[in-house]
């Protein structure tokens, strides 16, 4: 036994061998007293600082759960988190060997040992304000749990206001306090506080498949239309945020729907709801845009208009045409094609069919400029048939229909499940590329103006399909459109949502510009790669549906939520 094990047992009071006296004057909340049993400190990096666990209180004590410590002498309190629970040998017990002969482990009850729970002090609250712990508590200190929302409030560094996210829990469930109502957890949102809105410093919302993700992303979208920002760059005026949202499983459209379930909840709830600011109930503004494949039928939506991506949108993203296989040396050779074919007053995918046939006897193309071998093999790649499937089909061209998808308030939905996946690569990617060429101001054109003018939320579910790890010549043009896109984020006002049950697989040049993670149940290793917070990791694997964590550090510290049971639209 070491002396300091000594000291505490002698500090409490207990006797040695004896069951700990359960009322070592504890209140109804009071957990136990800070104790030592090597040392109590803190410094600018650690702290080492450990409470006694008394008999009657060690089945009310989980790691995870937020604890108050009183600092009167430095005029506050300590907000900390339970950190490591665990018990220690009593000095009679400590020759374990001589224990099991004696008595046999299974007549060795709990209370032959010393309980000690490690605390994560997390802030110091002096005077309703958050500050970094400098003080160290006093031995004996009696350590309570959290008691009112202030104190969670103010501990955590929640907003006070801004776009609700879920209700702040540990271990799966609200933390509720005397009023009996779950703290909301809010991103923050509003323009005139200090900071910029934090939906333009990107959100990222993981998991494993089946664990919510849609369903939470729905419900904060649901909570972003209608936001006013102001657009830094144009005179600081305050403009309606447009969401343009990429749907591979022709689920978003449902916004425009409210959620029977929630017409059945009891008024009293509707009303905590809204006296919390969430917002609920079909979204009027939502529209649908279904893009148009030939041989393939669109099927969800009541209603909604049909497009097509007008091969004159190669002239600006080349890479539309260039699937996985087009390797580099290739992709050359494409862009120069593509130039000469617009520059000669071309159009349309037909009509660059017959051009590219007719270019061997080009002579540039025979100058050397383009290998012979080169130009068959991309030949063959570019003259794929579902390329004709999805060009230039008809009515509303995307550049000419993007005021009514682009548009202020308007919620634009993309459904892309009914067409091929080729097809669906290249509505994604023009989509994308479009805001993202816009935003960085990286193209001169009508539509790139009218994206410039007003705040754009760009929600890519399925984001490793897209922003991918993958090294050919269109992930990475896509990649670096979107690195550049999202740095420059807060000043040109585009926010992105990615949404992906693999952020393994998501680029890791994208996930660093993301400063808010929503993270659902996954495995301990996709978590550490989708960036949880350390002490989360081991415990995401058994997040079931509606928990998650949320990671923003601009925000709050990181916590865990549950989010609403309910959708708040139709999912
Ligand atoms: N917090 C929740 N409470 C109750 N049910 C939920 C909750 N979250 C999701 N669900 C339900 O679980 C199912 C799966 O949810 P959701 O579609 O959001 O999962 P997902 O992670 O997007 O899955 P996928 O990987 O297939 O896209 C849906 O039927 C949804 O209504
Ligand atoms: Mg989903």
């Amino acid at each position: 036994m070491s002396e300091s094990e000594f000291d505490l047992e002698k500090e409490l009071g207990l006797e040695l061998g004896r069951p700990a006296k359960p009322e070592l004057g504890l209140g109804e909340d009071e957990l136990g007293r800070i104790a030592i049993s090597s040392e109590l400190s803190l410094s600018l990096t650690e702290a080492k600082i450990e409470m006694y666990v008394p008999e009657s209180r060690r089945d009310r004590v989980a790691v995870g759960e937020y604890v108050v410590i009183p600092c009167d002498y430095a005029g506050g309190k300590i907000f900390a988190r339970i950190k490591r629970l665990s018990y220690r040998k009593r000095d009679a017990l400590d020759d374990m060997s001589e224990v099991h002969l004696l008595v046999g482990a299974e007549r060795v009850g709990e209370e032959e040992y010393i309980e000690l729970a490690e605390l994560e002090p997390l802030s110091m609250i002096v005077q309703g304000k958050a500050l970094e712990v400098r003080h160290i508590p006093k031995p004996n200190t009696l350590v309570r749990r959290v008691a009112s929302e202030d104190e969670v409030k103010v501990g955590l560094d929640l907003p006070e206001d801004g776009l609700f996210l879920g209700y702040v829990a540990v271990n799966g469930e609200p933390i509720r306090l005397a009023s009996g109502l779950p703290i909301p957890y809010y991103l923050r949102n509003d323009p005139e506080r200090i900071g910029d809105p934090l939906i333009f410093t990107h959100t990222l919302i993981a998991g494993m498949s089946g664990r919510g993700k849609t369903h939470v992303a729905k419900n904060f979208l649901r909570q972003v239309v209608g936001s006013r920002y102001r657009m830094e760059r144009r005179g600081g005026e305050e403009r309606e945020v447009n969401l343009v949202i990429l749907d591979p499983h022709n689920e978003y459209w449902q916004m425009m729907e409210d959620n029977p379930v929630l017409a059945s909840l009891p008024a009293k709830e509707l009303d905590t709801l809204r006296g919390q600011g969430v917002k609920f109930g079909g979204v009027k503004t939502v529209r649908v845009f279904v893009a148009k494949e030939e041989g393939r039928r669109y099927q969800g939506a009541p209603k909604y208009l049909e497009f097509t991506i007008p091969f004159a949108l190669v002239r600006q993203f080349p890479y539309l045409i260039a699937g996985g296989e087009v390797n580099e040396e290739q992709f050359g050779a494409l862009v120069l094609l593509v130039r000469d074919f617009f520059a000669a007053g071309g159009e349309r995918y037909q009509e660059f069919k017959e051009f590219l046939e007719a270019a061997t006897a080009e002579e540039r193309y025979k100058a050397g400029l383009i290998h012979s071998e080169t130009l068959k093999a991309l030949k063959r790649r570019v003259l794929r048939p579902y390329f004709e499937k999805v060009f230039d089909q008809g009515a509303n061209p995307l550049d000419q229909l993007y005021e009514e998808i682009f548009a202020e308030g308007a919620v634009s939905v993309f459904p892309t499940e009914h067409l091929s996946p080729e097809a669906e690569r290249v509505v994604v990617l023009a989509i994308m590329s479009m805001v993202a060429d816009a935003k960085t101001e990286a193209v001169e054109s009508e539509w790139a103006k009218r994206i410039a003018r007003f705040p754009v939320v760009l929600v890519v579910d399925e984001a490793h399909n897209y922003l991918t790890n993958a090294a050919t010549q269109q992930d990475r043009i896509i990649v670096e459109k979107f690195v550049a896109a999202a740095k420059q984020g807060r000043k040109n006002r585009l926010g992105l949502v990615l949404i992906t049950q693999n952020p393994q697989d998501v680029n890791e040049a994208v996930l660093s510009q993301v400063s808010t993670r929503l993270l659902l149940g996954m495995e301990a290793g996709l978590a550490e790669r989708a960036g949880a917070p350390k002490e989360y990791q081991k415990a995401l694997p058994y997040f079931e549906r509606g928990r998650m964590v949320v990671h923003s550090p601009e925000n709050s510290h990181p916590l865990e939520l549950r989010g609403l049971d309910s959708c708040l639209v139709q999912h």
